[in-house]
C-alpha cells in the first residue's frame, strides 16, 4: 500500500491485518483499529496531543510495579473496568453482584509470598490498625436457595485508618489483607478496622489527569472481597457503607444499591466483649450469595 489518504488509511490498514488467522483476535483488533481512526478524525488530534498520549503511557509504565498498576487505574478511572465487568459477571436476581477489582489486588506479592490466611472469627486490627473504628465482619457464603457453601476461598482487603493499602506503606509488609476458607456452615467472619474513604493514588498520571478534568478523585470507604470456590462463579465484589458522601461520585464506577448495606453500630457491651472489641463496634453482616458455574449448571442439567 502506498500513498495513504485521510480517506483511504483505515481501510489500508484494515487490509493490511485481515489475514489474521484467529477469528475473535481479528475481530477485537479490527474493531479497536476502526474505532481509534474515526476517534482520530471525530477530535482531529494533533501531534501534541498525540504525543501527550503516548508520554501518559510511559507515566502509567515508569509508576506501576507488580502491586500497583497504573493501567488497571486508568481503566477504573474511564469507566472500562466498571463496564467490562458488568458485561461478564450478569447474574439473576438474589446473586451477588459484581465490583470492580481495583488496583490493590495482591494474590502473592513477590517475596512476601502468598496472602496470610486467617482462620473463620480471627482478628485483623493487630497491633498496627488500632485508632481506627473496631469492625465485625460476617456473614455466610451460600447459593440462593440458602444452602451453605463449604470450602469457599475469600480473599478480603482494604485500607487503614490512615486511608492507606499495605502496599501503598512503605514498609509494603501485608496488612488488613486475609485469605479465608468457608466450612461446613459457609460462614465468615473476622474482625478488622472500618475502611475509610479514599482518593485514588494521587502521585500517578490517572488523578492528575482527572484532576486536570475537575473530576472527584474519591472512592467510597469499602471492603473488597473475591470468592472462588469449586463449582461456582468467581465473584469479585466490594461492600459499601450507607450514607458514604462518594457513593454517587464514585472515582472508580464501582458502586451498585445492591451492594451498599447500613454498617451499624453495635453498643452491645457483652456482644464486643465476645469478641475482644470495645464497645461501640461496627458490624457489617453480609450473606454472599454465588451462582453455579456455568459448566456445572449445565452437568447437573
Ligand atoms: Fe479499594
Amino acid at each position: 500500500m502506498r500513498d495513504l489518504t485521510e480517506q483511504n488509511t483505515t481501510e489500508a490498514v484494515l487490509a493490511a491485518w485481515s489475514d489474521n488467522p484467529d477469528p475473535r483476535f481479528k475481530q477485537i483488533v479490527d474493531a479497536m483499529i476502526s474505532h481509534l481512526h474515526v476517534f482520530v478524525r471525530e477530535v482531529q488530534l494533533t501531534e501534541e496531543e498525540w504525543a501527550a498520549a503516548i508520554e501518559y503511557l510511559h507515566k502509567c509504565a515508569d509508576i506501576s510495579t507488580p502491586e500497583r498498576s497504573e493501567f488497571i487505574l486508568t481503566s477504573d478511572v474511564l469507566g472500562v473496568s466498571s463496564l467490562v465487568d458488568t458485561i461478564n459477571n450478569r447474574r439473576p436476581e438474589g446473586a451477588t453482584e459484581n465490583s470492580v477489582l481495583g488496583p490493590f489486588f495482591v494474590a502473592e506479592a513477590g517475596d512476601l509470598g502468598p496472602v496470610p490466611e486467617l482462620e473463620v472469627g480471627g482478628d485483623l486490627i493487630g497491633d498496627r490498625n488500632r485508632g481506627g473504628d473496631p469492625t465485625h465482619v460476617h456473614g455466610v457464603v451460600r447459593r440462593r436457595d440458602g444452602t451453605p457453601i463449604e470450602g469457599a476461598e475469600l480473599n478480603f482487603w482494604q485500607n487503614g485508618p490512615d486511608g492507606l493499602y499495605d502496599m501503598q506503606e512503605p514498609d509494603r509488609g501485608y496488612n488488613l489483607r486475609c485469605r479465608m476458607f468457608t466450612g461446613a456452615d459457609g460462614r465468615f467472619a473476622f474482625t478488622t478496622t472500618k475502611p475509610l474513604p479514599y482518593t485514588i493514588p494521587l502521585d500517578g498520571p490517572a488523578a492528575a489527569m482527572m484532576q486536570y478534568a475537575k473530576r472527584n478523585v474519591w472512592r467510597p470507604a469499602h471492603l473488597h472481597v473475591r470468592i472462588e470456590a469449586p463449582g461456582y462463579e468467581r465473584l469479585t465484589t466490594e461492600i459499601f457503607n450507607e450514607g458514604d458522601e462518594y457513593l454517587d461520585n464514585d472515582a472508580v464506577f464501582g458502586v451498585k444499591n445492591s451492594l451498599v448495606l447500613d454498617w451499624r453500630v453495635n453498643e452491645s457491651r457483652e456482644d464486643a466483649e465476645g469478641l475482644g472489641l470495645a464497645a461501640p463496634f461496627r458490624e457489617i453482616n453480609y450473606d454472599i450469595v454465588l451462582e453455579p458455574a456455568a459448566e456445572a449448571a449445565e452437568a447437573a442439567e
